[in-house]
């Protein structure tokens, strides 16, 4: 040891003893430094699936592979399966949650702002429903959420927001503290906002998941994007002196340069319009680069397919494929600079022969009600469906991607990874490009035409005419006049006939057109041509029609209407009195589930909780 040293190591061993001394209960410091729990993320302390406390008892589990940093250390969270929480059902006598006052703190890198941000909380958040806290993020700020007892009507929650826009990929400190009278919001040692809103004890729900890193209740689940350093929770309220001094301790992290944007998926493999022989496999990833698929029918051997040409959404074509053979396939995108994203095994199966049997499910009006289109795409799921039909109004406003990437491909992605869906428009697509950019179908797309198994589909757009001058018209004239298929199929958005209340009139007072008269120029020609059955999509439930000829039930010889719009829009209602064509009608959200094997066909219908309550068969 030089002697130089000494003095500079004895002054700090001098520091160490006061800083002891200050360590001693019942004062400030000690409380300020020794929060009710404190979780660093060091690759170090993480032990099986979880991470123990580093004060305090309660471990985080950590579900998925954790992707641990160095420099500082950290933990990154960049996959939407990885996960981490202390409880998943946590009452509210729990002794880890505060009842009034207390500060939760959290050294945090942002990668990607979102509407709904989570880095650490205890809630509740659904309709009128509101309780516990959050410290959280938005597209562009922190935000420390709120709610507190009130003695009549319900908890209300305060989302105060930060005044500071936070950086994206830099490391901050965001402190929230309630003294059961003020909340207050902390950047970085400042205080950023503060509010007198709430009051008093903190309203929980009876049950709730204590969640880092992620914005996640009974109806919500978004992933946080970006890291953790270290998260406290103490069961009192930081001054902000202590919270400055907490901040200073760690503040050269604020001075790290900016983290490079993470390689996401921002829709994860889906497949498109799976003939015999061919299929379409598409994805988007965050960052624009190559696009990569490997395929086969076992993950030992595999075929390449490449497109070095740089994009976002990504469209692969694979050709040569043999019919009605499983595959498995993955995905990778790499950027100029290197980053690689690579997807898991997912699987495919190409189209079957004509004698085979298959299966399709049917949804529609998958609007703005993600919850419960991951319930109904399970549903479906569960049955190992060939492929899917949508009736349209795949996302409530077209032009919103935000509403494709969360609200339809998020919900659905189990389902459209392994079955093709096959789509057809809505209204409220407001037949914006995201439409034609995120389905890969053959020109013109709007209207199209498939072939399955001994079946053939025809879908056509009944926002335009379909009246019989119209294009669309002509070209179904002609289609179904050509095909040779066993079982003949049609769909589009809006109803020939329905019994819907007010769509089409107002049945309450008396005025009832009982359909869109667009979409009945169609009738014809599906009598015609006897397709089998015609499914649509735009009111919010379920009807069957008996088999339909002109404006008569004709069981022998009749088309069967099924409308189905149960995907997650708010559902609608039936005309008071029954119309002439019913058959069976349901309020709910539900899915449709057809079997077909030579010339018989099964049809069921199953409503959100998985209860059959319609079904019927037909022979040839
Ligand atoms: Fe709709
Ligand atoms: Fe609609």
């Amino acid at each position: 040891m030089s002697k130089k040293l000494r003095p500079v190591l004895l002054g700090g061993f001098v520091l160490v003893i006061l800083g002891m001394a200050l360590w001693l209960p019942g004062t400030d410091a000690d409380e300020a430094d020794v929060p009710i729990v404190r979780w660093t993320f060091e690759k170090a302390k993480f032990k099986g699936k979880s991470l123990p406390a580093s004060v305090g008892k309660d471990a985080l589990t950590l579900r998925g592979n954790p992707r641990w940093l160095s420099n500082p250390e950290a933990l990154e969270y960049v996959d939407d399966d990885f996960r981490s929480f202390v409880k998943e059902r946590m009452e509210p006598h729990d002794p880890l949650l505060p009842k009034k006052e207390f500060t939760v703190s959290a050294w945090v890198r942002i990668d990607e702002g979102t509407k709904y941000g989570g880095i650490v909380g205890a809630m509740q958040d659904n309709g009128d429903y509101e309780r516990g806290w959050l410290l959280g993020y938005s597209e562009t700020h922190f935000s420390f959420a709120l709610a507190t007892e009130v003695p009549v009507g319900q908890p209300k929650m305060t989302y105060l927001k930060g005044k500071t826009p936070f950086q994206r990929g830099r490391w901050a400190f965001v402190v929230g503290t309630f003294d059961g009278k003020q909340m207050r919001l902390f950047v970085n040692g400042q205080e950023d906002a503060n509010s007198l809103a709430q009051n008093g004890l903190i309203a929980y729900p009876p049950v709730c998941s204590f969640e880092v890193g992620r914005y996640k209740d009974d109806d919500e689940d978004y992933p946080l994007r970006g890291a953790l350093r270290e998260v406290s929770l103490y069961h009192r309220a930081l001054s902000a002196e202590e919270i400055a001094n907490l901040f200073k301790k760690q503040s050269q992290l604020t001075e790290l340069p900016e983290a490079p944007r993470p390689n996401t998926f921002v829709i994860y493999p889906y497949l498109q319009y799976p003939t015999a022989e061919s299929i379409t496999i598409m994805w988007e990833s965050a960052l624009a680069g190559n696009a990569v698929v490997e395929y086969g029918l076992t993950t030992t051997d595999t075929k390449k397919v490449e497109k070095a040409e740089e994009g976002l959404i990504h469209e692969i074509p694979l050709a040569g494929l043999t019919p009605e053979t499983r595959y498995v396939y993955r995905v990778s995108t790499t950027t100029k600079a290197g980053q690689v994203l690579t997807s898991d095994w997912y699987q495919f199966m190409t189209a079957v022969k004509p004698d085979s049997a298959f299966s399709f499910t049917v949804i529609g009006d998958t609007q703005r009600n993600p919850k419960v289109t991951a319930k109904i795409a399970k549903l479906m799921y569960d049955r190992r469906p060939n492929f899917v039909i949508h009736c349209g109004d795949v996302v409530d406003n077209g032009p919103d991607k935000r509403e494709w990437v969360q609200e339809l491909f998020g919900p659905c992605r189990d389902l459209f990874s392994r079955s093709a869906v096959f789509p057809t428009i809505g209204n409220h697509e407001k037949n914006h490009a995201h439409y034609y950019k995120y389905f890969s179908l053959p020109a013109p797309e709007y209207y199209y035409s498939y072939r399955y198994g001994n079946a053939e589909f025809f879908v056509v757009d009944t926002n335009k005419s379909v009246r019989p001058d119209s294009e669309q018209y002509k070209w179904l004239d002609k289609s179904l006049s050509q095909s040779t298929a066993t079982w003949k199929f049609a769909y589009h958005h809006h109803p020939c006939w329905s019994s819907d209340d007010n769509d089409y009139g107002d049945t309450k007072k008396g005025i009832r057109r009982q359909g869109d008269l667009n979409a009945r120029s169609l009738t014809s020609l599906y009598e015609k041509y006897k397709v089998d059955i015609v499914f649509n999509g735009h009111i919010h439930l379920y009807e069957r029609t008996w088999p339909l000829t002109g404006d008569k039930v004709d069981r022998k010889n009749g088309v069967i209407y099924i409308t189905s719009g149960g995907g997650g829009g708010s559902l609608e209602d039936f005309d008071p009195l029954p119309t002439w064509f019913k058959a069976q009608l349901r309020v709910d959200f539900h899915c449709c589930y057809v079997n077909i094997h030579r010339n018989k066909l099964e049809f069921k219908a199953f409503d959100q909780n998985g209860h059959l309550f319609d079904q019927f068969e037909l022979e040839k």
